[in-house]
Order: C-alpha cells, then structure tokens, then sequence
C-alpha cells in the first residue's frame, strides 16, 4: 500500500485500513536537551555515580567514558559537564557531523573509530585504561536503561489509556528500561520493539529463542540502531518485550517524511523507525483491542547536510 506523505488524507485513509479505530499518540523525546531520550539514561548514570561516590567518601571519577553512535555521547558530555567530570566519547568516524559538533559543544574529547562494534568496545576500554575514567555504556548500563525507563512512567501517567508502546530498538536500553516499567505496573500494555530489517538482531534474537548479534550489520539511513542489543538488555527483551517488528529502509524515510511534514516535528530517521512499523502491513497482526498507540519519536538530531535521500525518495512518491 503506497503512502502519499502529500495528501493528508492518505495517511488517515492508511491507518483506517489498517486498524479501524487506531489512535496514535507521540512521546516527543525530540525535544528533550541534547534532542534525545538519552539524558535520561546518561544523567540516571552519572548522578548515581556522583552520589555513590560521595556517600562513601571518594573522590569524583577522574572521568566518564563511553562509545556511541551520537546521542548517547551528547548526552553523556552534557551531564558530565554539569558535574564538572571530564568526558570522553568514542565515536564512529561515520556518525553524523551534527552529532560531533555537539559532543565537542558539551566540552568533551571525541575519539573517532571505526564503524562496528568491536572497534567502539576496543577504543573505548583503551581510553578507559588511559584515563582512568569509568566506562558509562549508552545501552548495557544498568542506570542508564533504568533511566530510560522514566520515558513510560511518563506515558502511563500522561495518556492512561495507552494500549501499546512502539519503541525503535538499537542496543535495547530504551526499550528494555520501558518494558520493565510497562510490566510492572501496567502488564495489559503491549510494548513493540521496531528496528530496520537491515539490522535485525533484535528480531533475529526473538525468533531464535538466544542472543544474535549482527556481526555484520548492514547500512541504514537510522543509523542510531545499528548497534546490537547485548548481554544486560536481552533477557528482558526475551521476558517483557511482545514482538519486535522489522521495516525497510523505504517505510522508515516515508515515515521520517510523513513526521516532517504533516507533524512539523524534526526527527532524525531512527524516530521514523517507531511509525514506520506501525504503518506496516505487520500491524495488522495486532489484536484490535490495541487501539491507543504511543510512538516514542526518540530524538532529531538530523544532519540536514545529509539529505541527498530525500530528492531521491520525492522522486518514487509522485
Ligand atoms: C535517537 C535514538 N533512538 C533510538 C536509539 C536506540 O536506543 P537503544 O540503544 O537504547 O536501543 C538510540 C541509540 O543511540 C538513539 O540515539
């Protein structure tokens, strides 16, 4: 079914097809500081740390350390900088260039590295040997998913009626700090995990019952969700996350496209991740009592030099 982002009544059309009486409701992490979730789960870690630290009476660390795609270094350059701790952030040369700025705004050091994951696990311990900084791992940290997990305290007290919560899965922090705190308190919520089939660890690892890393992940345009989940996220998402649904790289720039335009809401294209599996033709497999959906629009911090996409997606919409 085609999505004509041009005429808003496509879209309604779109969505009555697909479930009669589906409401959607957009957690806006977008315009969290830093432009994304992440400062939940970076302040989370790095106030627990200050505070641990003080309570039993040693000094601050000398530093803070992770690797990331992007946000989570924004985030955690930001939080370390108001506690007054040097940061280091590893990160691969591909990522955004309006992400580095940022992370070098925040004051801290960039270190670039390759691409995977190996490469960001390897600089980033090196660093942590040369600094003696402590590492503050953007998805595996236990502070840093519990800290993600305020994104569905929010939701439930913000729209009770919530049936469903769609949340883009890259390393699983995120979604793995929502389902905890969905299920504890609201186990009738179904929690949806959306991630690019290019990238399908998480979708892999459901369906084979063990943790499936992708060990050679394919591009994609959400290039915040190229990482794979790990060992701290996983058992949850096996327990608490429903299903994950997988989307092509076409439905997550037409739902990037639909945000843009109809929302006025500048997402990066990992946040088209959410709406484009709710778009899909997968949705239609969930029960119809799920009528109130939240899409967790997860950050916007796009790199509007990179948008050569977007002529070639206008190009196959007319
Ligand atoms: C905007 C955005 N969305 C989603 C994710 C995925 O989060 P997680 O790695 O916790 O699954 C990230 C991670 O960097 C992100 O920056």
């Amino acid at each position: 079914m085609e999505i004509k982002p041009q005429s808003p009544r496509n879209h309604i059309t779109l969505l009555n097809c697909l479930q009669p009486c589906l409401r959607l409701l957009f957690k806006c992490e977008l315009l969290q500081k830093t432009g994304s979730f992440k400062i939940r789960g970076a302040l989370n870690a790095v106030r627990s740390l200050v505070e641990e630290r003080q309570r039993t009476g040693r000094e601050l660390p000398r530093a803070v350390v992770t690797h990331s795609s992007g946000n989570h270094g924004q985030a955690l350059a930001c939080a370390a900088q108001a506690e007054g701790i040097p940061a280091y952030i590893v990160v691969p040369r591909t990522a955004p260039q309006c992400k580095q700025d940022a992370i070098r705004a925040y004051g801290a050091t960039l270190v670039p590295c390759d691409p995977s994951d190996k490469s960001r696990a390897e600089t980033a311990s090196s660093v942590v040997q040369e600094t003696g900084g402590v590492l503050v791992h953007p998805n595996q940290e236990l502070a840093v998913i519990a800290g993600q997990g305020t994104i569905a305290l929010e939701v439930l007290e913000q729209a009770p009626q919530v049936n469903a919560v769609v949340v883009p899965v890259g390393g699983g922090g995120m979604v793995a700090g929502i389902a905890v705190a969905i299920k504890a308190l609201r186990p009738d919520v179904k929690v949806f995990a959306a991630e690019p089939s290019n990238v399908d660890d998480c979708y892999q690892s459901k369906v084979r019952g063990e943790l499936t890393p992708n060990l050679h992940p394919r591009d994609t345009i959400a290039d915040a969700v190229k990482t794979s989940i790990g060992p701290n996220t996983w058992p949850i998402i096996r327990d608490l996350v429903d299903d994950v649904l997988t989307v092509s790289e076409e439905e997550i720039k037409r739902a990037t496209w639909l945000v843009w335009e109809r929302m006025k809401l500048l997402i990066e294209p990992t946040a088209g991740v959410g709406l484009a599996a709710v778009l899909s033709e997968q949705f239609q497999a969930v029960p119809q009592d799920v009528q109130n959906v939240c899409i967790v629009l997860c950050g916007g911090n796009v790199d509007l030099r990179s948008l050569s996409w977007l002529t070639d997606l206008s190009g196959k919409a007319e």
